[in-house]
């Protein structure tokens, strides 16, 4: 378990400006829904961005109202799921500052899956200015009630009406958002965790280490049995041997055993998460012994049995940090950390959304103000 993912460059020709005029359309206001109804997902901001890409390139540039789509239903996304999307937020602080954080790694992040399906990536300079142009037009919608932000879900879909199975000739790109509060209900409250052992996410060298819809609608089945138990999510192990961590529903996975942090290491199925990385770059920081490496479910089960597994947690935009207070196998639940919010967990979600809420100092510059 060593070799780095490399992704495939596109086969497309990608002939596109760095740059296009982006052309703004202005709704009427619409009402905004009260801050402390919000939950995840569920309404959308007023205005969308988007862009179309023949083999010419990219063009028609524009923000717009939000509303339908019009897609043929043909559309090679519609069959085959040619899709990708990214996933980031907009936070507004105490100061009235709204700050993106980690943007242009996010929009690097969906040119580097583009190639992976096959598909033409915006330029990330040129990404990053048009999620900016649309942040200042719904600047009102970044909610200020503690714990919210907007939540901006770009989204790349291959809309070629054709029904042979190739990468598509025509694509849409598209950038909506939506104002969010907690993303699990338990909020940073510690979750029940199945261990799945049957299903996987991803295997070595699919999709798993790109942000594909496929890789969600994968985990469906098992997500859903495993909150008919009483789960809020599962932990996924390798699809080789059914025996290695991988993810934690929709988040990376970190394991503290006595004073080692652990995380799997991105080898072709595990998404290189920004907050993954965030956590990293922390704790090395803070000097904490970090290891990217393969761990076992035994390793973890044994670290248990010995008082060693002191804490568990997901990373995640949605959620940023989530600790995991049981971990069920069956007829066998380990409590973590007696069920609480383990010391390095708290400790990582408080400097992550200090910084990010403009609270605390960003010395890695993560953080960039809307102007
Ligand atoms: C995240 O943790 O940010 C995710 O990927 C969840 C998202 C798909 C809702």
């Amino acid at each position: 378990m060593s070799t780095t993912f490399v992704p495939p460059t596109t086969p497309l020709p990608v002939r596109q400006p760095r740059t296009l005029p982006i052309e703004v359309r202005v709704a009427s206001p619409r009402r905004q829904l009260p801050e402390g109804e919000l939950g995840f997902g569920r309404v959308f901001a007023e205005h969308m961005f988007s862009m179309e890409w023949t083999p010419d390139g990219w063009r028609d540039a524009k923000v717009q109202p939000y509303g339908p789509l019009s897609l043929d239903p043909a559309a090679a996304v519609l069959h085959y799921g040619q899709e990708l999307f990214e996933g980031f937020k907009a936070y507004r602080g105490h100061d009235g500052v709204v700050r993106t954080y980690r943007l242009s790694r996010h929009c690097r992040r969906l040119a580097e899956g583009a190639a992976r399906l096959c598909m033409p990536a915006p330029d990330p300079d040129f990404f990053e200015e048009a999620v900016r142009t649309l942040l200042r037009v719904d600047r009102d919608w970044v909610p200020s009630a503690p714990g919210t932000s907007l939540y901006v879900r770009p989204t790349l879909i291959a809309c070629e009406p054709f029904l042979g199975v190739r990468p598509a000739e025509k694509y849409l790109f598209f950038i909506i958002s939506s104002p969010v509060g907690a993303y699990y209900a338990e909020g940073l409250n510690p979750v029940r965790i199945w261990v799945e052992k049957k299903q996987v996410r991803a295997p070595r060298n699919g999709l798993g280490a790109v942000k594909a819809g496929a890789n969600y609608a994968a985990g469906l089945q098992a997500a859903y049995a495993a909150k008919q138990r009483g789960y809020a999510q599962v932990l996924w192990l390798d699809a080789n041997e059914h025996k290695y961590l991988e993810e934690v529903g929709t988040m990376n996975v970190f394991v503290r055993i006595d004073d080692e942090l652990v995380t799997p290491p991105l080898e072709g199925s595990i998404l290189a998460g920004v907050t993954r990385d965030s956590v990293l770059a922390l704790a090395r920081e803070w000097g904490l012994k970090v290891s990217e490496r393969a761990i076992s479910i035994d390793e973890v089960q044994a670290a248990h049995a010995r008082g060693a597994l002191r804490e568990m947690f997901g990373s995640g935009t949605a959620a940023v940090i989530s600790p995991i207070g049981e971990l069920g196998f069956g007829d066998t639940q380990l409590a973590i950390n007696g069920g609480r919010i383990g010391e390095w967990s708290q400790r990582f979600y408080d400097e992550l959304t200090g910084i990010q809420y403009g609270r605390r100092p960003d010395p890695f510059g993560w953080t960039r103000a809307l102007d």
